[in-house]
């Protein structure tokens, strides 16, 4: 008989006994969730990382222990020896798994007392996400948590399997590095053997694989996590993993191709789904066009339209001044929402205010006229030309939002995801992939006065719009590619440059003299005239994908430590202040310090 109170033999998982098992002697190690005193027998769910067993302590058959049983609290760790029974009539759980069974208890060992737990250790948990993060270890206890972690664990091994199995190398790169701008700013680490001087935490592995492409590891990939200073949201935290690809001598149709296998590969193991491929495909411009952003989720219609030739010239000044100065008018058409209070309308006109829209203009089709404030603005043969291209029914509400493209298309994007759920339009049991293609190579930053690279300043552009990186770089297109999962960016990529003078080019139109350039990224211009091979690659954003994957909706939920929306980790208060004595080794002053 195994002895849980000397060497210590855990020899059964809480979930895996059943009626085959009745008589047989099993040893259970655990937490305890729930302890009920029924009347002199005590019964204790005790709980592992596999289920829960419910064991029983009963006085006539074991008067010590049941004593002992006496002192037992919940999420206390108990070593038990006990002997498989049915349960009695009627006390079966058809719920639990091992709902058939119980253990009756001969041999008891609290292995550790624990404090009362701040919250229960279940699914639904009513505490505050910050006091789960302050006890990130209770809370990473409850079941749903636990397979949320269990299914990030089976995704990467799925990635790593099916990577291998196509001859990849994973191959590790700095994490004390130089900054590669990603659009985020860095994390800087001080060197105190070089005082005053700082490492970088990478952004993203860019320009580590493309040397590796430069070395001749033609196909590499790595699990790796990226640090970005940014703003944060739901599907974003400031330390996050990719999972990061590059190749050597493909094209864009190979690089799509592998990714869309790893995804076809993780959705086999993790949720035993099958997922058709090759994925959709539409252009960035064609993205913006239909649906205003550019990760539209495609599993609902309800597309945008742009009504801005038909308004130019209305007596409704606002859409006609638009108009004149290079803006845009588009609409939706929420169809069958005639019923909409005055409220709701005030509330989704407060959402697009978020994204800078100035208004939101409305019309109610009726069966016989235009409920609007806007409707007495349109003549005849505009009313007529807006119902053929809205396609206006009675019973429809129109929205319209009228401001340069990027307001009105983003304004108007974050409405319809913001209907799609309203309405209820969405299947949420759909997986909808989409790869959004040709994106624009640059943006103009109007706060800094100058061009910044949309993905990164490796991509390739277009070879056809060379001619117009010198004339109107705004108009050139680039070689990128994103992966769209359900309206979240799940990946992006792209073909890199590969020559020297392409990609000096690209750094003087981002305003970079030679000295910058040469400065900061030497060593990439010396690699690239050093037997650069043709590379591409792409980076997947591992937490969004387990997110959608747990169909969670915040990445905070498959990441076991992460932090909040103020790059806090509230289980360890990191960042914190930190003593004179290191600041002085490493020649740092701080100036002054905002306290709240
Ligand atoms: P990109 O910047 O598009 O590309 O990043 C790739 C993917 O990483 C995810 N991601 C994030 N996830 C969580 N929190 C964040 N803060 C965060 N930022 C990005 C997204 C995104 O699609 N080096 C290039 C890839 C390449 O060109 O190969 C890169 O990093 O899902
Ligand atoms: P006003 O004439 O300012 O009262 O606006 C009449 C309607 O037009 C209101 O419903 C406003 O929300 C809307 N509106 C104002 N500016 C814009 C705009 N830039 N785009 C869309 N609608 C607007």
């Amino acid at each position: 008989m195994t002895d849980i109170l000397g060497e210590m033999r855990k020899t059964h998982h809480c979930c895996e006994i059943g009626s085959d098992d009745i008589g047989k002697q099993v040893v259970l190690m655990g937490w305890v969730q729930r302890r009920r005193d029924h009347g002199g027998v005590i019964f204790v769910d005790l709980r592992d990382r596999h289920g829960i067993t419910q064991v029983v302590f009963n006085p006539e058959e074991n008067q010590a222990i049941h004593e002992k049983a006496h002192l037992i609290r919940s999420e206390y760790v108990l070593g038990i020896l006990g002997k498989v029974a049915p349960r009695p009539d009627g006390m079966v759980n058809t719920k639990l798994k091992t709902g058939q069974i119980e253990v009756m208890v001969t041999k008891l060992k609290i292995l550790n007392p624990a404090t009362t737990p701040p919250f229960l250790i279940e699914d639904q948990v009513d505490a505050s996400e910050s006091i789960r993060l302050k006890y990130r270890y209770l809370d990473l206890r409850r079941p749903e948590m636990q397979q949320n972690l269990i299914l990030r664990h089976k995704a990467t091994a799925s990635v790593r399997n099916y990577l291998n199995n196509l001859d990849f190398l994973d191959i590790e790169t700095p994490v004390l590095t130089k900054s590669t701008p990603e659009g985020a700013r860095d994390y800087l680490v001080p060197s105190r053997v070089n005082p005053g001087q700082f490492y970088a935490l990478p952004q993203s592995p860019q320009l580590f694989k493309q040397l590796l492409m430069v070395a001749g590891f033609d196909k590499y990939y790595q699990i790796v996590r990226c640090f970005r200073d940014e703003d944060l949201r739901a599907d974003r935290q400031p330390e996050f993993t990719q999972v990061d690809l590059e190749l050597s001598f493909v094209g864009k149709k190979e690089i799509m191709e592998v990714a869309e296998g790893m995804m076809a590969a993780i959705f086999k193991d993790v949720l035993d789904l099958g997922l058709t491929h090759p994925f959709e495909q539409i252009t960035h411009t064609e993205a913006i066009d239909r649906f205003g952003l550019d990760k539209p989720d495609t599993r609902f219609d309800l597309e945008l339209k742009d009504v801005s030739d038909i308004v130019k010239g209305s007596d409704f000044k606002v859409f006609s001044s638009v108009v004149k100065k290079g803006g845009i008018v588009k609409t939706l058409n929420a169809k069958g929402c005639i019923g909409f209070s005055r409220k709701e309308i005030d509330d989704l006109t407060k959402f697009t205010a978020i994204y800078k829209a100035r208004g939101l203009a409305w019309i109610k089709v009726k069966e016989d006229a235009w409920q609007s404030p806007i409707a007495k603005f349109f003549s005849d043969n505009e009313k007529k030309q807006l119902i053929e291209r809205i396609n206006m029914e009675p019973g429809d509400l129109v929205f319209f939002v009228a401001d340069q493209p990027k307001i009105t298309n983003e304004a108007l994007g974050h409405l319809r995801n913001h209907l799609g759920k309203k309405l209820n339009l969405i299947d949420n049991d759909q997986f909808n992939f989409l790869w959004v293609t040709d994106f624009p190579m640059f943006e103009y930053d109007e706060l800094e006065k100058r061009y910044q690279a949309l993905h990164h300043p490796f991509t390739a552009p277009f070879e056809k719009d060379y001619a117009l990186l010198k004339t109107d770089p705004l108009s050139v297109k680039s070689r990128a590619y994103d992966l769209v999962l359900n309206g979240f960016e799940i990946g992006g990529g792209s073909i890199r440059i590969h020559q020297i003078d392409l990609q000096k080019k690209i750094f003087s139109v981002l305003g970079m003299e030679p000295e910058t350039y040469t400065d900061k990224f030497g060593f990439l211009l010396s690699a690239l005239e050093s037997g650069a091979p043709p590379h591409g690659g792409i980076a997947f954003g591992l937490d969004r994908l387990i997110m959608l994957l747990c169909r969670c909706s915040s990445i905070r939920d498959v990441i076991p430590f992460p932090k909040t929306q103020k790059a806090a980790c509230l289980l360890t208060n990191a960042p914190s202040p930190t003593s004179k004595e290191q600041l002085d080794e490493l020649m740092i002053k701080i100036k002054s310090i905002i306290t709240e």
